[in-house]
């Protein structure tokens, strides 16, 4: 298959789960490398090797195309254990990829007492009505050491005489703060365990960022896949319902150590409808059968923590923020056919604050948005199924209406359209940057 010239990111626009994997995996034949720059086990998608579905964590989606090159950049955390049970269900199925697998030295290691602070952390908030709903793996307290200066990093793992002591002083603050009877393996059992886990893969940790620069000045295109999404941003989401990391653009370049203009297209992806895992504010939420019955329909259950997923109509002022915060280029617009036989569809095209007043700006804090009420604008439904279209004229005129309208709300041009979840049940949009690479 030819390969293109031009670096592409794709980004999630909500709060994570739009269905980034299947843009990935369409996408990543075209391209050498395909690169994860943040996140962990936190994330989830699903990709269906010979009928059967795997669910993959940290390794990147292009892992069942063996043309492309994997990379791990430095923004990502790790949890190794989680990681080769990823990587042996993919050879049980015949995929190798450790071959073609480059870990950065620089990213983190998720270690057990991060992951003992994130579930006691979360049960203490249950208990006040605060907690976040994190997926309990690790990931915020890994980036907190990150930030503390007493992470462990890949390249650690090559010197296990120093580990030890790497791994003690946030070991030790974590036991202070949860006491001494809280279960977490001693430091030299940790230390055991990591270098057992890292065995295997001690040839795969390396400079990802030289290798990337490399391919840069090669000109060998690198798909780079976005994990969770921008409403989910550290800085730039639902501060403090968020995950640890920038998922947004700006976790691109430090996660991967390239410059900005190492990027050429944004690909933003977002569903037809909203969802969310997790405590913190939605607008767009639907509290009622018709929230179930997009719940039903879409299969709205984490891949992660098989989670039900909060379920509402499309969030404009959210998606538009998203678009604007990494100046997406193009909007792939996900399962679109489970709004097929509804008698309405809503758009949420702003909110109402507190006084009556409409707004498109959202909230820096928590508070603020609990006075938000959606302003929804009601489309006629559509009769006639979309499930399978692959060309956007034979779409009926109401879905093309909602479609338009959801576009011009987000100021952003459409550029593909997903009606189902296999690779072919989907549209790209003529005379955009997708014709290109899948037109
Ligand atoms: P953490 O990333 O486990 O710390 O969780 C923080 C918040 O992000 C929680 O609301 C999670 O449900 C949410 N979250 C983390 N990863 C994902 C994801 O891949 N999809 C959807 N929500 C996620």
């Amino acid at each position: 298959m030819s390969r293109v010239s031009e670096n592409l990111a794709v980004l999630g626009l909500q709060w994570g789960d739009e269905g980034k994997g299947k843009l990935v995996d369409l996408l990543a034949p075209k391209y050498r490398h395909v690169v994860r720059f943040q996140g962990g086990n936190n994330a989830g998608h699903t990709v269906v090797v010979d009928g059967q579905t795997i669910a993959l964590h940290q390794v990147p989606s292009g892992a069942l195309h063996p043309e492309c090159f994997l990379v791990v950049g430095s923004g990502v955390v790790l949890n190794l254990d989680v990681f080769q049970v990823e990587l042996s269900r993919l050879r049980e199925r015949g995929v190798n990829v450790t071959d073609r697998l480059l870990i950065s030295d620089k990213a983190h290691i998720i270690l057990p007492h991060h992951i003992a602070l994130d579930v006691w952390r979360e049960e203490r908030a249950t208990k006040v009505g605060s907690k976040i709903g994190t997926t309990g793996r690790g990931i915020g307290p890994a980036y907190e050491m990150k930030a503390a200066r007493m992470g462990v990093r890949m390249g650690d793992l090559r010197h296990p005489g120093v580990l030890a002591e790497r791994i003690r002083p946030g070991y030790d603050e974590v036991r202070l703060r949860l006491g001494e009877g809280a279960e977490m393996p001693s430091v030299e059992a940790t230390v055991e365990n990591l270098l057992k886990a890292v065995e295997p893969l001690l040839h795969c940790i390396g400079n990802a960022q030289s290798r990337l620069l490399q391919a840069c000045a090669k000109g060998e295109p690198i798909l780079f896949e976005g994990a969770q999404a921008t409403m989910l941003d550290i800085d730039h989401g639902t501060y403090p319902y968020v995950t640890s990391s920038n998922c947004s653009l700006g976790g691109l370049f430090t996660g991967t150590g390239l410059p900005p203009k190492a990027l050429h297209r944004i690909l933003g992806v977002a569903k037809a409808y909203t969802t969310r895992v997790g405590s913190g504010p939605m607008v767009s939420e639907l509290l009622n059968p018709l929230g179930d019955r997009i719940r039903e329909a879409g299969h709205e259950y984490g891949t992660t923590t098989g989670r039900p997923r909060r379920c509402g109509w499309f969030d404009a002022p959210i998606t538009a923020h998203a678009c604007r915060t990494n100046g997406v280029d193009g909007l792939a617009v996900m399962k679109l056919d489970v709004l097929d036989g509804l008698d309405e569809v809503g758009l949420v095209v702003a909110y109402r604050d507190g006084r009556g007043a409409l707004t498109s700006e959202l909230p820096s804090c928590a508070a603020e948005w609990a006075d938000l009420k959606p302003e929804i604008k009601l489309f006629k439904g559509w009769s006639t199924p979309t499930r399978g279209i692959t060309d956007h004229r034979q779409l009926p005129a109401e879905a093309q209406a909602f479609l338009d309208a959801l576009a011009e709300v987000v100021e952003t041009p459409l550029a593909f359209l997903s009606t189902g979840p296999d690779r072919t049940e989907g549209c790209v949009y003529p005379g955009t940057f997708l014709e290109s690479l899948l037109g």
